[in-house]
């Protein structure tokens, strides 16, 4: 069975090519390299020993987007991962934002409806659930976002309800990813973001590798157990199976319909519960200093991974042991 990756050359994507590919799905991906580099096409290939066809394009650019359906006219479904990530750059360049991330899930539904495709699995984030006293969240807790990446993703599930409203023929599932850290136990492919990393796990590689001093722990004051922000951390390679999972769900039951899934562990862990595994299992290369609240940051929030249990038989595997390993042996065989 054909599937078409957006984005496959990411973090997630990549990691979900190569379960993809070990469950013998054939795999197309196509990717812009704007956050990725092609020599990630041959470390799919070297670890799977299996093909796979990339396509350099641009998923706003449809006229080039077309081909890709033409040249493939059996594909079952589209994985939409492409879009833009940082927070802070959505923030200073909205616009960029809107239009990367709206624009190319419009035209790759319009290039599906015009090929009779109708399978559309979408990267949706914990961002778009609204600040809630209660946890674990749940799907159906109230939505709100707070930044121009948070909207782009609300916004994109709105369209794909709508779209899937006037389409029923369509088998839509968005999946809510809370925070993937972790890489693929090869140390072949991992999270190798551009400049100063935003986010924990991988500025927390980079003060272990040296080329940071310290990793700045913002806020000790949150109401949580040790005072520092508590998050809902799922292994990579956890993450990409549920996105098979979803795939199977797909294909057993022809009418699905619209679906939202978190995809967490169910479990809240600190930074300080982080950067003192990550010490205890490669050995204490991180020191830290607490600094200030970063703007926007909330105390606690997790999934409650119950719904993707029961409906996909999705059950996260990997400890945080694993996670915080795995990721700090990509980055000592890739610097
Ligand atoms: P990533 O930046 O590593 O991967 C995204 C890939 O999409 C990159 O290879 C990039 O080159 C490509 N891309 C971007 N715009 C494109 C376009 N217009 N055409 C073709 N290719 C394009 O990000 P990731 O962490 O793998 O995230 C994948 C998806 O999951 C994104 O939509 C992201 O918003 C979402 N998500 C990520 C996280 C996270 O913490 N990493 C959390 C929730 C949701
Ligand atoms: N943190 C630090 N120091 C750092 C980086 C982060 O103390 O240098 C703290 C944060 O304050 C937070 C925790 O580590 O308490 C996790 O922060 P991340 O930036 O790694 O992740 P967030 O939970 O803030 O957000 C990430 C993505 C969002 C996405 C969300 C849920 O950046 O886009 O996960 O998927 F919506």
């Amino acid at each position: 069975m054909k599937i078409l990756l957006t984005g496959g050359l990411g973090y997630i994507g990549s990691h979900t090519a190569v379960q993809a590919l070990k469950d013998n799905y054939e795999v197309i991906i196509v990717d812009n390299l704007s956050n990725s580099k092609e020599e990630v096409v041959n470390k799919i290939r070297q670890i799977t020993g299996k093909d796979v066809k990339f396509y350099k394009i641009d998923v706003c650019d449809k006229q080039k987007l077309e081909l890709v359906f033409d040249e493939n006219p059996d594909i079952f479904a589209v994985i939409h991962f492409a879009g833009f990530k940082a927070v802070g750059e959505s923030v200073e360049k909205p616009l960029m934002y809107y239009q990367n991330n709206l624009i190319s899930t419009i035209n790759l539904l319009e290039l599906m409806k015009k090929n009779g495709i109708v399978n559309f699995i979408f990267s949706s984030s914990a961002t778009v659930y609204a600040p809630s006293k209660i946890m674990p969240l749940e799907e159906s807790f109230p939505l709100e976002a707070s930044n121009p990446y948070g909207r782009t993703k609300l916004f994109n599930e709105f369209i794909l309800k709508d779209f899937q409203s006037a389409n029923p023929e369509f088998n839509i599932t968005l999946l809510r990813y809370f925070n993937p850290i972790g890489a693929d136990d090869s140390g072949i492919i991992g999270e190798d973001p551009n400049g100063i990393p935003n986010n924990l796990m991988p500025y927390i590689c980079k003060v272990a590798i040296g080329e940071f001093d310290h990793l700045d722990i913002f806020g000790n004051d949150y109401n949580t157990k040790d005072g520092t922000g508590v998050r809902d951390y799922i292994h990579v390679v956890d993450l990409a199976t549920g996105h098979i999972k979803a795939l199977k769900q797909i294909e057993s039951n022809k009418n699905n319909g619209l679906k939202i899934y978190n995809l967490g562990t169910g479990k809240g862990y600190s930074v300080l519960d982080i950067v003192n595994t990550f010490n205890k299992v490669n050995g204490d290369l991180v020191k830290y200093e607490f600094t200030q609240r970063r703007a926007g940051d909330i105390d606690i929030y997790y999934a409650s991974p119950k719904k993707a249990e029961k409906e996909l038989g999705f059950k996260t595997e990997k400890t945080l042991e694993e996670m915080c390993k795995s990721s700090y042996n990509y980055v000592i065989k890739n610097k």
